[in-house]
């Protein structure tokens, strides 16, 4: 009886104390083993009287089951206990690269639209977008330019082949830019409007300034009472945001374009300035007219032509409003210094490690369109 008592007392405290499975383990087969300590004691019941089996063997039973769920108990605690650590070594910090593995980066063009969506957002404009395979009515006929019109020999459109007819007449195409987007939108959502629409263009095109794929940001406002002074105004904002410069001086010249009347080509100033290299650098700001300055074409623009209205569904004499359209490429290299168009579609790892931004550059206002770390 003592015998049983001591030895319940001497396994609980050893399982109790087992510092890992291993010893756990040796533990159950030094008590419940074939061999065991336990085990012989449940041997020496064939050997008593009925009398003394009917007293011991309740107690030896016992023993063995309080032994068993010491031993289950302390192996639940040391396996909880192993995941426990197992997890707190294993915290995985998911925004950090991989290791050794080479980094992503936002590309100057994501960037760029990212930053001018947050620019646009501040004054009121929401984001529109519209396809790129585009039919011939939104890209040429809502826009002013029927059939036969002469502007559209100058947009080196890709055409799809003759079994691709579009439902509004002659062949689908792939967007020569995004003014389409402005008929999509007033003939969705009618007026007031007030968006930009940045996407992919495409012209038959190729050049160190030119590629056959480029990006377009569209801009348009479409209320009561619109004129060129609100198209200036919302211009020179938006540049002076995005280049970070209060300096930025506009010159609106005379234009054509099919869909705007009057039509504006803007132009931005910029000085000649030496670089490190002694070589002279264009950097915006300030009135292109002072000695040593320029002037730089930047983007289309102009009061919506009436016929465009029509065509998209609003009455000219209750609605007006104005456009722009300007490529988010050039918009990227002026700001960021590249001076070859085709680099930015050549996917070169070590262009995009360069010219690339970390995803953590989130253009904000507060922080900076520009912020660069
Ligand atoms: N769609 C014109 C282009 O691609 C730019 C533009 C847009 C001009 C809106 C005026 C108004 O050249």
């Amino acid at each position: 009886m003592a015998d049983i008592e001591q030895l319940n007392g001497d396994a609980q405290s050893r399982i109790g104390a087992a510092e890992d499975l291993a010893a756990l383990e040796a533990l159950r087969v030094e008590f419940l083993g074939k061999q065991g300590s336990v085990s012989a004691l449940l041997k020496t019941l064939g050997k008593m009287t009925p009398e003394e089996r009917q007293e011991q063997g309740p107690k030896i039973h016992a023993l063995r089951e309080a032994v068993q769920a010491a031993l289950t108990a302390r192996k639940e605690a040391l396996e909880n206990a192993a995941l426990e650590s197992q997890l707190a070594a294993e915290t995985l910090d998911l925004s950090l690269p991989a290791p050794g593995m080479p980094q992503g980066s936002v590309h100057p063009v994501s960037q760029v639209m990212d930053e001018l969506a947050e620019i646009f957002a501040d004054l009121g404009f929401a984001v529109a977008t519209g396809p790129e395979i585009e039919d011939d009515w939104y890209n040429f006929t809502a826009l002013n330019m029927p059939e036969s019109h002469p502007a559209r020999a100058m947009h080196d459109t890709f055409y799809f082949g003759d079994n691709h007819r579009a439902p509004k007449g002659g062949r689908m195409l792939l967007r020569t830019h995004t003014s389409p987007v402005q008929v999509r939108t007033m003939l969705a959502d009618g007026a007031p409007v007030r968006i930009i629409a940045p996407g992919r263009v495409y012209r038959s095109d190729s050049d160190a300034t030119h590629t056959p794929m480029f990006h377009q940001i569209e801009g348009l406002v479409i209320d009561k009472g619109i004129h060129l002074g609100h198209l200036k105004w919302t211009l020179e904002t938006f540049l002076k945001a995005f280049f970070e410069r209060e300096d930025i001086v506009l010159r609106l010249r005379p234009s054509y374009f099919p869909f705007t009347e009057p039509s504006v080509e803007v132009d931005v100033g910029f000085a000649i300035e030496n670089g490190q290299d002694g070589k002279g650098r264009r950097v915006l700001g300030g009135s292109g007219d002072e000695p040593g300055h320029g002037w730089m074409e930047l983007l289309g623009s102009g009061m919506v032509n009436r016929r465009v209205l029509e065509m998209s569904g609003l009455d000219p004499d209750e609605w007006q409003g104005f456009a722009f359209g300007v490529g988010v490429d050039r918009l990227a290299m002026l700001k960021y210094g590249m001076d070859d168009l085709r680099a930015f579609f050549d996917g070169d790892v070590r262009w995009l490690r360069h010219y690339g931004f970390s995803a953590f550059d989130q253009p904000t206002l507060s922080a900076g369109v520009g912020a660069r770390a």
